[in-house]
C-alpha cells in the first residue's frame, strides 16, 4: 500500500500540553495556568501543565524522538504568552523568540518541515481578563500576534494553523465551561466566541496574504475537529437528516463560512433563530455577519486541516434543542456501537476517517487536506508494547490509502497525535496519546518509544504499509 511520493508523515504537540516552564524566562500566564491553579477537580487529580513533558528545557530530547521516527513534518504550537507575555506586541519576550527559533532551525537542519499553530487553547490570561474570545477586541489583537509570528518565523515556516479546533474551544470552553477559561455561558458564549474566532482567523489570513505571501510563499489555514456522525439506520431519512445536522453544527458551522461563502450554514442559522425566539431572546443567539464581513471571511484558507478521532451513530430524537457543540445538536442522539473498543471518548472506528475525508472532498471542492491530528489514547498505566493500539493506527492507514487511491481524496499530510504522552486537558496525565512514553514521576521526564513509534517509523521509511 504505497502512499503518493512526497506524502507527509508527521506528529503533533501543543505548547501547554508539553512545554512546562509555565513561569520560566518571562512567560506570561495563560488561561490554562489560571484554570489548573484554581483546582476544584476540574482536571484529573488537579494536575497541571506547570512541568508537563518539560519540553521547554528538553527540546533536544523531543528532537531525538522526531529523528527516531523519521518524521517529515512536526506540528507544534507557539505559546502566545511565552512570546508576548500580556498578549500584545507592546512587550516582546526575546527568550520566547529564541526558544521557537531553535525548534524551527533544528527541525529544518534535520529535514523536518515545521507546521506551526498560533493558538492551541492557551489564551494569554491578560487577554482573557479583557473578555477573551467573547470580546471582539480580540480580533485585532490576534491579527497583530499572527503578523508578529509571520514576520519573526515566516522566513522558515511555510505552514501555519491560526486556531486549533475553534469548534471545540467554543463549545467546551466558552459555552459549557469545561475547558479553560472555565466560565459557562450556556447557549450564548460559544456562538459569540465563534463569531470572533472566524473573523480573527480571516483577518490573520488576509494579513498573510497581503503582507507576507509573496515573499514567504506559505499557506495558512485553521484546524477543525470532527466526530464522524453516521446515521444509526442508513435507511431512515430522519436519521440521515439528524446526521447531517450533526456535521452542520459541529463542523460546517466553521468550515462553510471560511471555505465556501463567508456565512454559516442556512440550517444552523434558522434553527438557532427559531430556538432563540422560542426562548424569548430579542434576536438570534447567533450573530449575523455583515455583507462586508462575509466577503472578508470567504476563501480564507489555503488547505483543509482536519482532526479526527472517533465516530458516533446518530439517531433522530424529537424535542432536543439546537446548540453549537460537539454532537449536542438538535433532535439527535449520538452513541457508540457496543462492539467498538476504545478509551474514554475515543472509540476506534478507522472507517470513519475515510468517510470524513470523502465528505470534505465533496462538500468543499476537493481541497488539499492535511490531517493535523489523529490518535488513540491509552489509559494509565499504559503498555509500552502497545501492539493493540498500533493495530488502530495500521487500520487507519489502510483507510487513508483507500481514501487517496479509491476516493481520490487529495490528502497530503498525516500527523499523529501525539509525539509524546502529555497533559490531556481535563484528563490530566491519565490519558496517554504519545508515540513516546513519558515518565511524569521522574524529574528527567525520560522518553521511551512505544511499539507504535517503532512501527510508525517503518511506515514512514517505506512511505506506506505492506497490507
Ligand atoms: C485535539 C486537541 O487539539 C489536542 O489538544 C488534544 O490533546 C487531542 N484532541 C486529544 O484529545
Amino acid at each position: 500500500m504505497a502512499f503518493p511520493a512526497g506524502f507527509g508523515w508527521g506528529a503533533a504537540t501543543a505548547a501547554y500540553q508539553v512545554e512546562g516552564g509555565w513561569d520560566a524566562d518571562g512567560r506570561g500566564p495563560c488561561v490554562w495556568d489560571t484554570f489548573t491553579h484554581q483546582g476544584g477537580e476540574r482536571v484529573f487529580k488537579n494536575q497541571t501543565g506547570d512541568v508537563a513533558c518539560g519540553s521547554y528545557t528538553l527540546w533536544e530530547e523531543d528532537l531525538k524522538c522526531i529523528k527516531q521516527l523519521g518524521l517529515t513534518h512536526y506540528r507544534f504550537s507557539i505559546s502566545w504568552s511565552r512570546l508576548l507575555p500580556d498578549g500584545t506586541t507592546g512587550f516582546i519576550n526575546q527568550k520566547g523568540i529564541d526558544y521557537y527559533n531553535k525548534i524551527i532551525d533544528d527541525l529544518l537542519m534535520n529535514g523536518v518541515t515545521p507546521v506551526v499553530t498560533l493558538h492551541h487553547f492557551d489564551l494569554p490570561q491578560a487577554l482573557e481578563d479583557k473578555g477573551g474570545w467573547l470580546s471582539d477586541t480580540i480580533i485585532e489583537v490576534f491579527d497583530k500576534y499572527a503578523q508578529f509570528c509571520f514576520s519573526t518565523f515566516g522566513d522558515r515556516v511555510r505552514q501555519w494553523i491560526t486556531i486549533n479546533e475553534p469548534n471545540v474551544l467554543c463549545a467546551m470552553g466558552y459555552d459549557l465551561g469545561h475547558l479553560a477559561p472555565g466560565v459557562p455561558h450556556i447557549g450564548t458564549g460559544g456562538y459569540q466566541a465563534a463569531h470572533n474566532m472566524i473573523k480573527a482567523h480571516a483577518r490573520a489570513w488576509h494579513s498573510y496574504d497581503s503582507l507576507f505571501r509573496e515573499e514567504q510563499k506559505g499557506m495558512v489555514s485553521l484546524s477543525l475537529f470532527c466526530i464522524w456522525p453516521e446515521p444509526a439506520n442508513p435507511n431512515s431519512e430522519l436519521d440521515q437528516k439528524a446526521a447531517e445536522r450533526a456535521i452542520n453544527f459541529q463542523f460546517d458551522f466553521f468550515a462553510k463560512p471560511i471555505f465556501i461563502d463567508g456565512d454559516y450554514p442556512a440550517l444552523v442559522k434558522s434553527q438557532i433563530a427559531s430556538m432563540s425566539a422560542k426562548q424569548g431572546y430579542p434576536s438570534s443567539r447567533l450573530s449575523e455577519f455583515t455583507e462586508e464581513e462575509k466577503k472578508m471571511i470567504k476563501g480564507t484558507a489555503d488547505f483543509f486541516a482536519v482532526q479526527y478521532y472517533t465516530t458516533r451513530f446518530i439517531r433522530h430524537k424529537e424535542n432536543k434543542e439546537a446548540e453549537l457543540g460537539i454532537l449536542q445538536d438538535a433532535e439527535i442522539e449520538a452513541f457508540p456501537d457496543p462492539s467498538w473498543k476504545g478509551v474514554g471518548w475515543v472509540y476506534t472506528v478507522p472507517w470513519g476517517i475515510r468517510k470524513l475525508l470523502k465528505y470534505i472532498k465533496d462538500a468543499y471542492n476537493n481541497p488539499v487536506i492535511y490531517i493535523t491530528e489523529n490518535g488513540f489514547p491509552q489509559s494509565d498505566p499504559p503498555a509500552i508494547d502497545d501492539t493493540e493500539r498500533w493495530e488502530c493506527f495500521r487500520q487507519t492507514f489502510q483507510e487513508l490509502f483507500k481514501a487517496i487511491h479509491v476516493d481520490k481524496v487529495n490528502l497530503q499530510l498525516y500527523c499523529a497525535w501525539s509525539l509524546l504522552d502529555n497533559f490531556e486537558w481535563n484528563s490530566g496525565y491519565s490519558q496517554r496519546f504519545g508515540l513516546f512514553h513519558v515518565d511524569f514521576e521522574d524529574a528527567a521526564r525520560p522518553r521511551v518509544p512505544y511499539t507504535s513509534a517503532k512501527e510508525y517509523a517503518k511506515i514512514i521509511l517505506n512511505n506506506g504499509l505492506e497490507r
